[in-house]
């Protein structure tokens, strides 16, 4: 089976004049494609640094990351931007949708920057709209919506381009227990219905616990890797 995703030796430190912090300290794991893991730890243990590394957001110290056969480090800006838009999805605790726009708009915007003709984005987006249970609130802006239901649209948002692996960094910490459990489960339902690669960092333990293998991170170190891969 392929990896989706490989982390290799990564290693990232932080320099803020004469101090110096470890964030990530010789982190490896491999994910293979259609499977899911959690990333799991403290606040401040490196769960968003890997994440941004992952997406080329930041520059690594040491090592590298290797998405669908492709290293992160060899790409340029452009390139990473592109390849990131096409590849990956992200899911955010700040939910961070573009205010001025609609929910379908906000759906629409990643398909047309790839250049996606007009009317197969527009089926798409409904098509993910019906997905998250949103169809009724398409036309609404962000701030009629709840948070809820704004993470939904961000969810939407992360699929519109069929990405391969999907991050998500804490995406449920501003929602109530129902919400979460409900974008818990669409994640869940991408991974083993959807055949997509899924990463899902939280810093909770029962959350964690829904996917398939653990990666519990500490001060930048991977513990340990509950393998429980049993896809
Ligand atoms: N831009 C930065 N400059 C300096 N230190 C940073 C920066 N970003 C993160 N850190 C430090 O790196 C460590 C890991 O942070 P982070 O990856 O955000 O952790 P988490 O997402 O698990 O809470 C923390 O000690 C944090 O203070
Ligand atoms: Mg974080």
């Amino acid at each position: 089976m392929k990896n989706i995703l490989e982390v290799k030796n990564l290693t990232k430190k932080y320099r803020d004049g004469d101090i110096q912090v470890t964030a990530l300290d010789n982190i490896s794991f491999k994910l293979q494609e259609g499977h899911d893991l959690a990333i799991l730890g403290p606040s401040g243990s490196g769960k968003t640094t890997l994440l941004q590394l992952a997406g080329g957001l930041d520059s690594m110290t040491e090592g590298d990351v290797i998405i669908n056969g492709q290293s992160i480090k060899k790409l340029s800006d452009q390139e990473i931007s592109d390849f990131r838009n096409k590849t990956m999805g992200f899911i955010f605790q700040m939910i961070n949708l573009q205010s001025f726009l609609t929910a379908k708009e906000n759906i629409l915007v990643p398909m047309l920057i790839l250049g996606t003709p007009k009317e197969e984005a527009e089926e798409k987006a409904k098509e993910l709209l019906e997905q998250m249970n949103m169809i009724n609130r398409a036309n609404h802006l962000p701030s009629q919506l709840s948070g809820g239901e704004q993470q939904r649209i961000a969810v939407a948002r992360a699929l519109a381009n069929n990405p391969k692996i999907i991050f998500a960094d804490e995406p449920t910490g501003k929602l109530d227990k129902k919400n979460s459990e409900l974008i818990i489960d669409i994640l869940e339902s991408l991974s083993r219905e959807k055949g997509m690669s899924v990463v899902m960092i939280t810093h909770d333990e029962n959350i964690a616990k829904r996917f398939s293998r653990i990666i519990r991170l500490e001060n930048g170190i991977a513990k340990k890797d509950s393998n429980l891969d049993n896809k």
